[in-house]
């Protein structure tokens, strides 16, 4: 049997696939974050909402530390409590003389519970830490929810008035909200399905994913192989960016530094949660995750690859995690040795992805491997 080294070269354009950086994602081109607001209730000064984030992305998960949402009042709305959930800040309340509000801010900043919180504290698809799946991986915890009571808000469907300029940090920028929306309201099936209930009033946010928003440079890299070549093609040098990047020296220095760093990094997560830097080892490359693809075998019947993720990123243990790839020859995977894949839809011009998804990162390294058939 001979080798057919043509195909294989068609592999590199994995390495394009991954460091695109372009408005919205191409390989999703339909995911978004829906955050979803229902009025159950009226209260004597305002409303209590349920407040549902779906995830529809395929493959993007809100990971550890976990998501942030974030408004802007459009009048003098207060929080006076919430369930599953909390404003990191409780603002200025001093006008308030017997109940003090939950918060007062007229941007509040709203994250999940921690798992485990005592039970009156919490409600249905809430206190996961503010992790949430993508919908292509789980579409059972895809969801997070939270409950507000909300004063000096209106009490009729005419005197509430829709928060302003949402965000979502999922965790760390990238993700954009569009305005608003009120939508038909959301109707409820009772649990014996036999009477349906509806929200008094619903609207809707939309908030988009955008790698270019997230940074400015990918966030991995890949670098390639071949039983039939010495050569290792590396990442290219400076893949994501070199730029005021500190890195550390190897394993062996790695105890000492994350220890030191440790306390710093625990006292800055409290206010700056989201904005943790990446304590890197040093690599040409910069990169946080390295993705090696390496050809094991080429024959006119298949070919098999052996994918390698590696994590540089001492700060990051990824216990959830997905690579999606791109490339001209993957629509018929027939086999993926140790971990879960499943092909991305094609949309258009965009096919022959796949996505893998495994469980942890922790240990640093993985191997897959891919065999497809020739068509
Ligand atoms: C959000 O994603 C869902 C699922 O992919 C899709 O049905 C919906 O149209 C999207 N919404 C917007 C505003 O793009
Ligand atoms: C507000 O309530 C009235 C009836 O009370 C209803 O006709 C109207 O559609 C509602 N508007 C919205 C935006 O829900
Ligand atoms: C919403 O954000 C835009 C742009 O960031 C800003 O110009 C506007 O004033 C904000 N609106 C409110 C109500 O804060
Ligand atoms: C509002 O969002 C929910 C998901 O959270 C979705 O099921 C519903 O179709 C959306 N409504 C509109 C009108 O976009
Ligand atoms: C091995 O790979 C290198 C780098 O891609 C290339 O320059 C060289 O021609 C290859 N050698 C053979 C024998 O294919
Ligand atoms: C990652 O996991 C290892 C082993 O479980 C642990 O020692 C380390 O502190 C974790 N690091 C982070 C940043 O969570
Ligand atoms: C994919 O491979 C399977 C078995 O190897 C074959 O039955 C199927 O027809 C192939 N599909 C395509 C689209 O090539």
């Amino acid at each position: 049997m001979e080798p057919r080294r043509s195909v294989l070269l068609l592999a590199l354009a994995v390495a394009a696939a991954l460091s695109v950086a372009v408005a919205y994602d191409p390989l999703d081109p339909n995911g978004n974050i829906t955050i979803k607001w229902d009025i159950m209730s009226w209260t004597p000064d305002g409303y209590v909402a349920v407040v549902t984030i779906n995830n529809f992305q395929t493959y993007r998960q809100i990971t550890a530390p976990g998501w942030t949402v974030g408004w802007t009042w459009a009048k003098r709305e207060v929080i006076w409590s919430m369930v599953g959930a909390q404003a990191t800040e409780q603002g200025d309340c001093s006008r308030f003389k017997a109940n003090i509000p939950h918060c007062c801010k007229r941007t509040p900043a709203v994250v999940d519970l921690l798992p485990g919180v005592p039970y009156n504290q919490q409600i249905a698809n809430c206190c996961r830490g503010g992790v949430v799946s993508a919908y292509g991986q789980d579409p059972a915890t895809a969801v997070a929810a939270f409950q507000v009571s909300v004063g000096q808000a209106g009490t009729t469907n005419r005197t509430v008035k829709v928060p302003k300029n949402f965000t979502l940090l999922g965790p760390g920028p990238g993700y954009t909200c569009g305005p608003g929306k009120v939508v038909p309201s959301t109707v409820f099936l009772t649990p014996d399905r036999r009477r349906k209930t509806q929200a008094l009033m619903t609207w809707n946010v939309t908030c988009t994913y955008s790698q270019h928003l997230a940074s400015k440079y990918p966030s991995c890299c890949v670098s390639f192989s071949s039983f039939y070549n010495d050569t290792i093609v590396p990442c290219a040098k400076c893949a994501c960016g070199c730029e005021h990047k500190t890195c550390v020296q190897g394993d062996s220095k790695r105890l000492a530094v994350t220890g030191k760093h440790a306390h710093t990094a625990a006292a800055v997560r409290g206010q700056h949660r989201d904005k943790e830097a990446p304590l890197l080892q040093c690599t040409t490359h910069m990169c946080p995750v390295r993705v090696h693809w390496h050809v094991k075998l080429n024959y006119k019947e298949y070919w098999r690859a052996k994918i390698a993720i590696t994590n540089f990123n001492y700060h990051m243990n990824y216990t959830q995690w997905t690579l999606v790839a791109q490339h001209p020859n993957l629509d018929n995977i027939t086999e993926v040795f140790s971990f879960g894949y499943k092909p991305v839809v094609s949309y258009g011009s965009i096919s022959n992805s796949l996505s893998l998804s495994l469980l942890s990162l922790r240990d640093r390294s993985y191997h897959a491997t891919l065999q497809r058939d020739h068509a």
